[in-house]
C-alpha cells in the first residue's frame, strides 16, 4: 500500500523549512569571507542583484515543478515531461548531487558541532593568534577520529529528523531551530557592533568600492546566490512537493529568499565589525570561521559564551540544511522504490556517512590522496557546487521556460495566488527564459575555466 503524501501543516512551516534549507554554512561561513575578499559592499550589491534576477525566479520555478507534480525530483520531471528520459535524467542528477553535497557538507557541519564541544571545554581560551588557532584546527580536522566522530554524530542528528517525517520531523525541527538561529545571530550582531572600534567594519560593509569588481566577482556572486538558496538539485522541488496548492507560491518564495538574504547580511554584520575591532584583516578566506573567530572571541568581553553561541548557531544552520539534502534522497527512494521512510532514512544515512569518510579524512591521513590534483573533499565540492548545481539550474530554467512552457506553468503558479499581477508573471517569464539560463551558463563556463 502506498501511503498518502504528507503535506506541510502550515504555510509558515513550509517557509521556515525551506528557509532552513537555504540558510546554512553558505550564509555564515562562505558569504562573509567572499565579501571580505571581494570588496565589501560592492560585492554585497552584486550579490543582491543576482539573487533578485536569477535566484528568485529559479526558486519559484523549482518549487513550482515540485508542487505541481507532488513527487520527488525524478518523479516530478517524469510526470511533467510525460516520461521523457532526458528530463528524468535531470531529476536523477539532482538526487545524485544531493548525495555528494551531503557527504562533504556534513563533514563541515560536524566540525562546527565539534567546535561547540571544544568551546565548552575551553580549548580556545589560551590561544593568542590565528596561527595558533590554525594549528589547533589542523590538529583537530586532521585527526581522523575527531572528524569522523563528529561527522557521524551530525549524520545521526540529520537522520533522526528525517526519520520522523515531513511534519513531525522537518517542519517541527525548523519551527524550533529557525527562531533560535535568529535570536543567536541577533545577539552576536549586537555584541559585534557595540565593540569599541567596530565602526570601521560597518563602514566596510556599507561603503561600496566598485573598482574592485571584475567579471570573476560577478560570477562568484551568482554562484554563491545559487548555493545559498539551495538551488539546482531538487531540494526546493522536493519541499515544494509537500506544499498545498492553496498556498501562495510566489509570496512564499519571496519570503524564503528574503530570509536567506537577511541571514547572510546579518552574518556579515556579526563578523566584520568584530573583526575590525580586533584589528584583524577582512580577507581571510575559508579559514575565517575556524581559525580567526575562535581567537577573536578571546578579546571580547563574555567571549567564552559568545563563542559557544556562535558555533551553536553554525550547527543549527547546518542541520536545517543537511535535513533538506537527506530528504531529497529519501523522497526519491520512498516514491520510486516504495521502501518505508524509516528504513530509507537509516540505510541512506549510513551510505552517505561512508561516502563522507574520505572527505573527513581529506584534511588528515588522506590529504595526499588526490584525484585530478584535488583531495576527495575538494573534488566532491568542485563537482557538486561548480558543475552539477549550475547544470541543474540551467535545466530547471529551460524546462519551465521552454519545454513545459510558461503557458502551461502559469496556471499552476497562480493556484493559491490568484491575484498575482500580470506584469509580475511577465517579468518572471522573461527572467526564467532568457536571463537565468544565459547568466548561469556564463558562471558554468567560467568555473570550468573556459571563459
Ligand atoms: N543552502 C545551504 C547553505 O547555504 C546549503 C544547501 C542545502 C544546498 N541544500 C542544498 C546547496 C541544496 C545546494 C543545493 O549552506
Amino acid at each position: 500500500m502506498v501511503a498518502e503524501r504528507e503535506q506541510w501543516g502550515s504555510r509558515i512551516g513550509f517557509i521556515l523549512a525551506a528557509a532552513g534549507s537555504a540558510v546554512g554554512l553558505g550564509n555564515i561561513w562562505k558569504f562573509p569571507y567572499l565579501v571580505g575578499e571581494n570588496g565589501g559592499a560592492a560585492f554585497i550589491i552584486l550579490y543582491l542583484i543576482c539573487v533578485l534576477i536569477v535566484g528568485l525566479p529559479v526558486v519559484i520555478a523549482e518549487i513550482l515543478i515540485g508542487r505541481t507534480a507532488q513527487k520527488n525530483p525524478v518523479g516530478s520531471f517524469r510526470k511533467l515531461s510525460n516520461g521523457n528520459p532526458f528530463w528524468m535524467g535531470v531529476g536523477a542528477l539532482g538526487v545524485f548531487t544531493g548525495f555528494i553535497i551531503l557527504s562533504y557538507y556534513n563533514v563541515i557541519a560536524g566540525w562546527s558541532l565539534g567546535y561547540v564541544v571544544e568551546s565548552i571545554k575551553g580549548s580556545f581560551q589560551n590561544l593568542e593568534s590565528p596561527t595558533m588557532a590554525g594549528e589547533l584546527f589542523t590538529q583537530l580536522s586532521s585527526s581522523g577520529q575527531w572528524a569522523v566522530l563528529f561527522h557521524g554524530l551530525f549524520m545521526i542528528l540529520t537522520m533522526g529528523i528525517i526519520y520522523c517525517g515531513v511534519t513531525k520531523g522537518i517542519e517541527k525541527a525548523s519551527k524550533i531551530m529557525m527562531p533560535i538561529l535568529l535570536v543567536l545571530i541577533i545577539i552576536l550582531v549586537i555584541r559585534g557592533v557595540t565593540l569599541k572600534g567596530a565602526k570601521a567594519g560597518i563602514t566596510y560593509l556599507v561603503k561600496a568600492d566598485f573598482s574592485v569588481i571584475t567579471t570573476k566577482t560577478v560570477l562568484l556572486a551568482l554562484g554563491q546566490a545559487f548555493f545559498s538558496l539551495s538551488l539546482g538539485m531538487g531540494a526546493l522541488l522536493t519541499y515544494g512537493s509537500y506544499m498545498s496548492k492553496k498556498v501562495n507560491l510566489p509570496s512564499s518564495a519571496l519570503s524564503i529568499v528574503i530570509l536567506d538574504t537577511l541571514i547572510a547580511l546579518l552574518s556579515g554584520f556579526m563578523i566584520f565589525p568584530a573583526l575590525f575591532a580586533m584589528g584583524l584583516k577582512p580577507a581571510q578566506g575559508p579559514s575565517l570561521i575556524f581559525n580567526i573567530l575562535p581567537v577573536m572571541f578571546n578579546s571580547i568581553p563574555g567571549g567564552y559564551f559568545f563563542r559557544i553561541f556562535f558555533f551553536l548557531l553554525l550547527s543549527v544552520a547546518a542541520l536545517t540544511s543537511t535535513i533538506s539534502l537527506l530528504e531529497v534522497i529519501t523522497s526519491f527512494i520512498v516514491d520510486e522504490f516504495h521502501i518505508s521512510r524509516k528504513k530509507t532514512a537509516i540505510i541512506f544515512s549510513c551510505i552517505v556517512f561512508l561516502l563522507g569518510v574520505p572527505s573527513a579524512l581529506s584534511y588528515g591521513s588522506w590529504s595526499s590522496f588526490k584525484i585530478f590534483g584535488l583531495t576527495f573533499f575538494n573534488l566532491a565540492d568542485f563537482l557538486a557546487a561548480n558543475i552539477f548545481l549550475p547544470l541543474g539550474g540551467i535545466f530547471i530554467a529551460i524546462f519551465v521556460g521552454w519545454f513545459w512552457g510558461i503557458k502551461n506553468a502559469l496556471p499552476h503558479l497562480k493556484e493559491g495566488a490568484e491575484k498575482f499581477p500580470n506584469y509580475c508573471s511577465n517579468i518572471w517569464s522573461f527572467l526564467i527564459r532568457f536571463v537565468a539560463p544565459v547568466l548561469i551558463l556564463l558562471v558554468f563556463l567560467s568555473c570550468l575555466g573556459i571563459i
